[in-house]
């Protein structure tokens, strides 16, 4: 395979126009065009215009894997690609497009319960969860709607594309109902659709990353008690983050996840806790009643928290180097200890690990391929992104993808 050329690597690595930090568009898809899509689909379905649009970012996780369902710390940001919802009230039951497959769905009576929409199609179960959970909490919702969906979020690949939908959902509700929820309740509501209506026992991370994104921040989480603190992420001129696809896509809910999931609220009951946090330190813990799986899980959980704060606190003081390692640190575990990883995520980090310049890197998302995410120190940032593209294509013959890290604000109404 020939070597990229420089041309063919600034349009691989998809570096937006410089952003602005006081805006929050979406930089890799423009926000518009997006918008323009998501009504020419309501349009051309529903033969009406909508009403009311609603965004919501995917994201990217910085470090706390597999943490947020055992009430653990994660520390994600809002990415500049995201899901564009354009909806109004009306119709029969829920009807829905899907702009970027080119198919709708419908069911007649709302709001939905998991059953009636089982055999619908996944993105569709979304929708109506969405419609269903947000309205349990906000009864103003209408029951009969129609919606519209546009996304630039990659599906199966670890960016939160269905908590983006769900998210947006949500939002787009909330605008038809000319009423609000907190944000705590609006990522509860998108979560519920996940879990209930499409089978993901997922925990809250992604869903409260796409609500609470800010631009050029990260935010850490405790999913036990929910409170939440702003990370700047580093300055520009110091460091980037960027995400490299291995191009594996993966279902979460083929039951690998949930199997991980199952493991720690097991040893979690086996050893006498609510829930994985709510054990002391992994030194003072004896795994001794515990499966080999549940025991790891427990390995994991407990020294991926720590992790967590030792990302923080070392990001905070401008000790890049620090960071870097918990991040690298964090994909050692789950690939020896956790499973979550794969061939191909190992093979990127590794390559990323070998170059100079690049201070940490990491499976990011439920695993099991999607992106990696590496920090790199910004002065080696073009030669890292160019020479692993190019290292990278070799294995997997073709070009993946690497785009950078674009902190961006959380979801909200837009203007139609
Ligand atoms: C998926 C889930 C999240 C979280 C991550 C792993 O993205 O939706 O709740 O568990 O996997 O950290």
């Amino acid at each position: 395979m020939t070597q990229p050329t420089r041309a063919h690597i600034a349009l691989t690595m998809q570096i937006p126009s410089t952003p602005d930090p006081h805006t929050s568009h979406t930089a890799g898809e423009d926000l518009r065009r997006l918008l323009d899509r998501a009504k020419a689909g309501f349009e051309q379905a529903f033969g009406q215009a909508p009403t009311v649009a609603a965004y919501a970012p995917g994201r990217a996780n910085l470090i706390g894997e597999h943490t947020d369902y055992s009430g653990g710390l994660v520390l994600p940001c809002a990415i500049q690609l995201g899901c564009v919802a354009v909806a109004s009230a009306g119709g029969r039951g829920v009807e829905a497009a899907a702009c970027d497959l080119g198919e709708t769905a419908s069911l007649a009576s709302a709001p939905a319960t998991p059953h009636d929409v089982s055999n619908h199609p996944s993105w569709f179960r979304y929708v109506a969860g969405a419609h269903a959970c947000a309205s349990r909490r906000l009864p103003e919702i209408p029951r009969q709607l129609r919606v519209a969906l546009a996304s630039s979020v990659p599906s199966g690949s670890g960016l939160s594309s269905s908590a983006a939908l769900a998210v947006a959902v949500v939002r787009a509700m909330e605008g038809l109902a000319g009423s609000t929820m907190d944000s705590i309740d609006r990522a509860r509501s998108a979560r519920e659709a996940e879990t209930d209506f499409a089978g993901v026992p997922c925990g809250i991370m992604d869903q409260l990353a796409s609500v609470l994104g800010r631009p050029g921040e990260a935010v850490r989480i405790d999913c036990r008690s929910m409170r939440t603190s702003p990370v700047p992420l580093p300055a520009p001129e110091q460091a980037s983050l960027l995400l490299f696809d291995t191009t594996v896509r993966h279902d979460n809910s083929d039951g690998a996840y949930a199997a991980r999931r199952r493991a720690c609220d097991e040893a979690a009951s086996t050893l006498g806790v609510g829930l994985l946090r709510d054990l002391p330190a992994l030194s003072e813990v004896s795994l001794r009643s515990l499966t080999a799986d549940q025991a790891d899980a427990v390995r994991h959980v407990l020294s991926e928290n720590a992790r967590v704060d030792a990302f923080v606190a070392a990001s905070r003081a401008g000790d890049l180097h620090s960071a870097g390692r918990a991040m690298t640190e964090s994909h050692i575990s789950l690939r020896d200890v956790f499973g979550v990883s794969c061939r191909e995520s190992d093979e990127l980090v590794e390559l990323l690990l070998g170059q100079r310049g690049v201070l940490g890197a990491r499976m990011t998302g439920a695993g099991f391929g999607g992106w990696v995410l590496a920090l790199i120190d910004a002065s080696h940032e073009a030669d890292v992104a160019a020479e692993t593209t190019a290292s990278f294509a070799r294995l997997v013959d073709s070009t993946p993808r690497c785009i950078p890290v674009r902190a961006s604000g959380g979801a909200r109404l837009i203007e139609l």
